[in-house]
């Protein structure tokens, strides 16, 4: 009894709700089913470590430089880093003031072009650009409109 009022305002003894799961063994089995299902994807990667990109610097035009003069147009942490940056950059130059002229941070000139200056080095798109780019799963869209050494926009464009 006690100070337990019931819904009408009247003393009444305290109704007691017994604790318990209904159907415990079908909520069981559906969440293990759904857990299963949920993860299934990531399964089949179980224990697996896919090996990091080797992009390949051994292009005829790298080779042919100087074992000391073998640079990018800048260090090669900022290429790893930047690179994109650096192209866009590139692009909105040519774009908005026409001028070709790129000077890197140790004042050495360099021709702006994609498929020219980039390309002319790194003559081995599918081994360099995209060796790194297929592990991050970055596609970016420039070969529909610039060449490659590999295959020429109008052969793309043919196709
Ligand atoms: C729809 C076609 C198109 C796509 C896609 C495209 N570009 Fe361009 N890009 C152009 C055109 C047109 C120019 C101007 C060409 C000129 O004036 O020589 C240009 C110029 C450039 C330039 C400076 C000039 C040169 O020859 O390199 C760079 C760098 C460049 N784009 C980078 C890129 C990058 C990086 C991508 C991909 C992320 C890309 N572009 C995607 C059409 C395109
Ligand atoms: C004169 C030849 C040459 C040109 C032009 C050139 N590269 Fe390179 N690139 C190299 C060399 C050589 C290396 C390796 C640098 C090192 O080991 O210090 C390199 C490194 C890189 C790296 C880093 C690769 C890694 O495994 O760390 C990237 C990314 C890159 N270049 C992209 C570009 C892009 C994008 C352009 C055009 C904007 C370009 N390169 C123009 C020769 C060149
Ligand atoms: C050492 C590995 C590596 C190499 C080599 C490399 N890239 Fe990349 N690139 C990346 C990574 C990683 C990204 C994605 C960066 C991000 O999303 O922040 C990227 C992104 C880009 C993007 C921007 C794509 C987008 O849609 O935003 C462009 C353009 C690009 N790379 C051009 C090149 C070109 C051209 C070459 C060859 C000359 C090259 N990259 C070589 C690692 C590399």
């Amino acid at each position: 009894m006690a100070d337990y009022k019931n819904e009408f305002g009247w003393f009444a003894e305290k109704p007691t709700v017994e604790k318990k799961i209904y159907d415990r063994g079908k909520i069981i089995i559906g969440l293990v089913v759904f857990l299963v299902i949920f993860t299934i994807a990531f399964w089949k990667n179980l224990g697996k470590a896919i090996p990091p990109p080797q992009p390949s610097l051994k292009t005829p035009a790298i080779l042919k430089l100087p074992e000391k003069e073998r640079k990018c147009v800048e260090d090669r942490q900022f290429m790893r880093e930047k690179h994109m940056r650096l192209l866009i950059n590139w692009r909105d130059q040519v774009v908005r003031t026409g001028d070709r002229t790129y000077i890197n941070s140790k004042g050495q000139k360099y021709f702006i072009s994609l498929s020219n200056t980039c390309l002319q080095c790194h003559s081995n798109k599918s081994q360099f650009c995209d060796e790194c780019h297929n592990y991050v799963a970055v596609v970016p869209n420039c070969w529909g409109c610039h060449s490659t050494k590999e295959q020429t926009v109008a052969k793309a464009e043919a196709k």
